[in-house]
C-alpha cells in the first residue's frame, strides 16, 4: 500500500501471544489485557533498549473492548482495564516516542467475540483518527471467505478518508487460505494493506516455527513477487523471549523473518526475558538485514548435505552485484559441519567477500575464487552469515 507508512518492515510489541485473552484483573493484575500492561511494556522496550534498535510501536490485540458498542455505536473499550480510555493510551505512547497499534476484526464480532467491524468500518475508522491510533491490525477471524477483499478494501478506503495515517495490517490472505485460497489475488491485497498474515497462528514451539518455513518456503515465488517498501508479508510474530524454543531455535526465527524482511513484532513478557534471548532479539547486524534498503524477500536456494539453504540479497551493492546473507538451517537433533565452495553459494563477485558470522559476531575472513567455506551449524539450529562485497 502506497500510503507512506511501512518503508521498512514494522517493528515493536503485541501482546498476543503471551497474553492472549487474559481479562481476569483481580486474579491476574500484572498480566491482564490492559492499559497498565502496555504501558509497563512500553516502559520495558524504553528501558531495556529495544526502541535503539527498532522496536518502536506498542500494538494491542484482542480482546480491549468492552462488550457492545455504545448507543452512537462506537466503540468503547473495557472501562475497568482502559479506565482513561484508548486516546490516552496512544498519547502515553506518543509522549515516549512509541507509535501505537489497535486491533480489530472484519468480521461481526472479533476473534473472541467481542463486537467486530462488520457494517461499521466507516465509523471505526473514524473511531481509531480521533484516538491517535497509528496502527490497525485488522484480524479476519469468522467472515466467509468470499468476503473478504470486499470488507479489507472498505476498511482501506475508510481509513484513507481519515485524514490520519493509519498502517493497515491485513489478515486477508489467511481468512481465505481455508476454502478459497486460490481466489487469493495478492497483486490487490499488496495495493490495499501494508501488511499481511499469510499463515496460520504462530506459537512459542519449534514444530509451529518448522510449519511456518515450510509453507513460506513453498510459497517464496508467489511472496517474493508482492512484497517490498509499504507491502510486507508477514508471517506472524517474534516469539523469540518465551519459554518453548531452545536459544539456538530462537536464532531461527529470528534469521529466517530477518531474511524474509518480516515484521519483527515481539510476543513475549518483556520482564521475564532472559539475557541470551534479549541478544538474539536485539542483535543489531540481524535487525539490518531484516530492514536492508533492497527489501528483499530472500529465498531457499537448495538442499545441501541435509541443510536448508537460504540466500537474501543485501546492502552494500555494486553495479553488477549485490552482498549476500545465508542461513545454513540444520534441523537436525545434533550440530552437524557444513562445507561448501563459495562459488556454489553464488558468491562469484571476483573481488570476493568479507564474511561475518552474525549470531557469533565473529569475521570469519575475506573469501574469493574456488575457495571453501566450513563451519558447524548447531542442532536444531542455524548459522547466519552475510557476506559483503569488498568493495575496497
Ligand atoms: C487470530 C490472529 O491470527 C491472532 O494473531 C490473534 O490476533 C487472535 N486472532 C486474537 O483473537
Amino acid at each position: 500500500l502506497n500510503n507512506g507508512l511501512a518503508k521498512k518492515p514494522p517493528m515493536g510489541w503485541n501482546s498476543w501471544v503471551r497474553f492472549l485473552c487474559e481479562t481476569d484483573c483481580v486474579q491476574n493484575p500484572n498480566t491482564c489485557i490492559s492499559s497498565k500492561l502496555y504501558q509497563t511494556m512500553a516502559d520495558f522496550l524504553i528501558e531495556e533498549g529495544y526502541t535503539d534498535v527498532g522496536y518502536t510501536s506498542v500494538n494491542v490485540d484482542d480482546c480491549w473492548m468492552s462488550d457492545a458498542r455504545n448507543k452512537e455505536g462506537t466503540l468503547p473499550a473495557n472501562q475497568t482495564r482502559f479506565p482513561d480510555g484508548i486516546l490516552a493510551l496512544a498519547e502515553f505512547m506518543h509522549n515516549r516516542n512509541l507509535t501505537f497499534g489497535i486491533y480489530q476484526t472484519v468480521d461481526t464480532l472479533t476473534c473472541q467475540k467481542y463486537p467486530g467491524s462488520f457494517g461499521h468500518f466507516k465509523k471505526d475508522a473514524e473511531t481509531f483518527a480521533k484516538w491517535h491510533v497509528d496502527y490497525l491490525k485488522l484480524d479476519s477471524c469468522g467472515l466467509n471467505g468470499t468476503l473478504m477483499p470486499r470488507a479489507y478494501k472498505t476498511m482501506g478506503k475508510a481509513l484513507n478518508h481519515t485524514s490520519r495515517p493509519i498502517l493497515y495490517s491485513c489478515s486477508w490472505p489467511l481468512g481465505m487460505l481455508d476454502k478459497y485460497s486460490e481466489l487469493i489475488n495478492y497483486t490487490e491485497i499488496a495495493a490495499y494493506c501494508n501488511t499481511w498474515r499469510n499463515y496460520y497462528d504462530v506459537l512459542p514451539e519449534w514444530d509451529t516455527i518448522l510449519r511456518i518455513i515450510d509453507w513460506y518456503t513453498l510459497q517464496q515465488n508467489t511472496l517474493a513477487a508482492v512484497h517490498g517498501p509499504g507491502a510486507w508479508n508477514d508471517p506472524d510474530m517474534i516469539v523469540v523471549g518465551n519459554p518453548g524454543l531452545t536459544d539456538d531455535q530462537a536464532r531461527v526465527q529470528m534469521t529466517l523473518w530477518s531474511i524474509w524482511s518480516a515484521p519483527l513484532i515481539m510476543s513475549n513478557d518483556l520482564r521475564l526475558v532472559t539475557a541470551s534471548q534479549k541478544a538474539i532479539l536485539t542483535n543489531k547486524d540481524v535487525i539490518a538485514i531484516d530492514q536492508d534498503e533492497l527489501a528483499n524477500f530472500g529465498k531457499h536456494l537448495f538442499f545441501l548435505d541435509g541443510f536448508d539453504v537460504y540466500r537474501k540479497n543485501v546492502t552494500p551493492v555494486n553495479a553488477q552485484e549485490t552482498s549476500l546473507a545465508f542461513g545454513i538451517l540444520n534441523r537436525y537433533n545434533k550440530s552437524r559441519p557444513f562445507h561448501a565452495p563459495i562459488s556454489i553459494l553464488g558468491m562469484r563477485s571476483e573481488k570476493g567477500y568479507h564474511v561475518k558470522d552474525l549470531w557469533a559476531g565473529t569475521d570469519l575472513g575475506l573469501f574469493k575464487g574456488e575457495e571453501n567455506i566450513s563451519f558447524s551449524v548447531p542442532a536444531t539450529g542455524i548459522t547466519f552469515i552475510k557476506a559483503e562485497l569488498d568493495n575496497r
